[in-house]
């Protein structure tokens, strides 16, 4: 069986289409959920789901304690939905190749510091872009430029706002993330 962990900060919708995807999984299991927000949406998930939660902060990504957290737990794989830490260097080395992120635009663009959730749509919506969609990458030490796995796109209509914008790719997230995983991982250990 492989393990994955998922990390998220929010609302946790991608965190419930990923466990609801490998609930019944031959090979892949989703064994513990990490999140920094004591009030996380996906804190929620977790108990829907029976999996083991913890609350961390940004200090225990650097001390040791989320490595141990992931080594009792087994974890081969760590999933990224909607985390909004920057992932430390020792830690992207100890899990080089094995952590993906998914990203609400189309990277490069609308990528790196600062840009997550709303901000990414409100600057596409600002720019009048005729569209959107959604990146899942490779993580490295740099916020949204590890190597891209896969992406999707939508077009957006000349009266979407932010709002809607949003609502699209967030559509193409649930629609792509676990499928994208799943293809991942397998090829990774086959
Ligand atoms: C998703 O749209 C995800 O792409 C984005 O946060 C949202 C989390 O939604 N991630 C980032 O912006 C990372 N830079 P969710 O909590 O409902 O899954």
């Amino acid at each position: 069986m492989v393990n994955i962990a998922i990390f998220a900060s929010g609302g946790g919708s991608n965190a419930l289409e990923i466990c609801t995807y490998f609930e019944n999984h031959p090979n892949i299991k989703v064994s513990v959920i990490i999140t920094n927000k004591p009030n996380a949406g996906v804190i929620g998930v977790a108990s829907k789901f029976n999996i083991p939660s913890y609350i961390i902060g940004k200090k225990n990504m650097e001390d040791g304690s989320l490595i141990a957290i992931l080594e009792n737990h087994k974890i081969d794989f760590v999933i990224l939905a909607g985390f909004l830490l920057l992932i430390p260097t020792m830690f992207v080395r100890q899990f080089e190749n094995r952590i993906l992120n998914i990203h609400p635009s189309l990277l490069p663009a609308y990528g790196g510091y600062g840009m997550y959730g709303h901000f990414v749509h409100e600057a596409v919506y600002k720019n009048k872009e005729k569209i959107s969609g959604m990146t899942i990458h490779l993580v490295n030490e740099k916020y949204d430029e590890g190597r891209i796995i896969f992406q999707a796109e939508c077009a957006l209509d000349v009266h979407d706002k932010p709002e809607q914008i949003a609502e699209k790719v967030l559509k193409l997230e649930h629609k792509y993330y676990s499928q994208t995983i799943e293809n991942y991982i397998n090829s990774f250990v086959s």
